[in-house]
């Protein structure tokens, strides 16, 4: 356990320790199962459910760290391979430059690539890391070189790739197979996919011709249960000097369908709201909402500023009607005075490709719940 102290609880940015981790007991275990036992696993579950946080909670555990190095790479805002292989080369980097084994030594020796960002500063004689995207001039050799380093390493390793399905999107388009050649040959690590479009994650890993195909176990992510969230929120409560009544909490995980990254939003306004020695009850619930809605409202704005206006109609409609079907019928089209099916059909396509809306059995919904309140009420 951390000896980390926040003045908030209920974290909502990076992972901190155990002590503000709710749950995900049996989750850890599989990936622990799965990952010791020489199986690579593709973790697959929409967004804000907690898949990123489930990946750290594991590295952080201490025979995992003991026994492997583990390396998390988060390629959400990648397009090519040469920002792959930028963003995958300086993770290593930054998770061994602290350490001292031979190994971390020969990190230039072998990915000569990376020589022209190893630099000394002058004053001190500290060596230093500071490479641009523009200076991966081969990508394809940086990454021959990257798996070579990484089967040399003296111990095993776990290499978390998260945000996965991107590399279909590259401009490349032979991403997939290259990479897929190099995981199989390489000796000394593990893999664990992540990603939260399911329908492109379950196309690389179920679909015979693709280089994936049945290269990982699959494993989805639920939503914590509401009896263990509620408890592991009322215990940061007491533990702090507040007290909450157990039904505030069940309210709020219901209002989201306990998706996590939204509860603990709410709950760490919830818990700043409370004074210390003071009781959370369930008439401050609308107040910490509005107050969450606020605080995003800058990138809300931001965000619908730079939607095209048929889009931004569509979204608009959606996030009134909370739960959309039928949304190319007449009948929605006369509702919200959309011009016409097709139109609807193609803001549609590009809204969910920007995950700004979700979609399951025919019914979509805009997928962050503050922001469709925002939009049905405010804007
Ligand atoms: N088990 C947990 N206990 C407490 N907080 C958690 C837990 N899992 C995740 N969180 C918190 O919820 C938020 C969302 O989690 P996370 O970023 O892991 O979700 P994600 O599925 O990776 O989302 P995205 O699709 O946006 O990448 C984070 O702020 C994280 O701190
Ligand atoms: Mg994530």
């Amino acid at each position: 356990m951390s000896v980390i102290d926040v003045n908030n609880p209920f974290i909502i940015r990076k992972y901190l320790s155990d002590k503000y981790f709710c749950d995900r007991v049996k989750e850890t275990e599989f990936l622990r199962k799965h990952m010791t036992n020489g199986r690579d696993v593709a973790l697959i579950s929409p967004r804000r459910i907690g898949k990123s946080g489930l990946i750290q909670h594991f590295f952080h555990q201490s025979d995992i760290k003991d026994k492997y190095y583990v390396f998390y790479i988060d390629i959400y805002a990648t397009t090519s391979l040469a920002e792959f292989v930028y963003a995958f080369g300086k993770e290593i980097y930054e998770q061994l430059k602290s350490q001292k084994t031979l190994w971390k030594e020969k990190f230039f020796q072998v990915i000569t690539s990376f020589r022209i960002g190893f630099k000394l500063d002058a004053m001190t004689g500290a060596p230093s890391f500071d490479l641009g995207l523009g200076d991966i001039q081969a990508p394809l050799t940086t990454l021959d070189e990257i798996f070579t380093y990484i089967d040399e390493a003296d111990k095993p390793c776990i290499i978390a790739i998260d945000e996965f399905q991107q590399i279909g999107e590259y401009a490349e388009k032979n991403v997939e197979a290259l990479l897929r050649t190099k995981i199989q040959q390489c000796q000394k690590a593990q893999f664990i996919f992540a990603g939260s479009k399911r329908h492109m994650m379950s196309n690389m890993f179920n679909t015979p011709s693709k280089p994936f195909y049945q290269s990982a176990i699959s494993m989805g992510l639920a939503p914590i249960p509401m009896d263990t969230y509620t408890d592991f929120a009322c215990h940061l409560f007491q533990d702090n000097g507040k007290d909450i009544d157990e039904e505030v909490v069940k309210m709020v995980w219901s209002m989201f369908d306990g998706y996590t990254w939204f509860v603990q939003m709410m709950m760490n306004e919830l818990y700043a709201l409370t004074p210390t020695g003071g009781h959370c009850q369930v008439t401050m619930v609308k107040e910490a909402k509005n107050n969450v809605i606020i605080s995003q409202e800058g990138s809300y704005k931001d965000l619908m500023s730079n939607l095209p206006p048929k889009q931004k109609i569509v979204l608009q409609a959606i996030a009134k009607e909370r739960l959309a079907k039928n949304i190319t019928s007449a009948k929605f089209i006369k509702k919200y005075n959309l011009s016409s099916a097709s139109s609807v059909q193609s803001a549609i396509k590009l809204l969910l490709k920007n995950d700004l809306i979700t979609q399951t059995d025919g019914v979509y919904r805009v997928y962050d719940h503050f922001f469709a309140e925002w939009l049905s009420t405010i804007y």
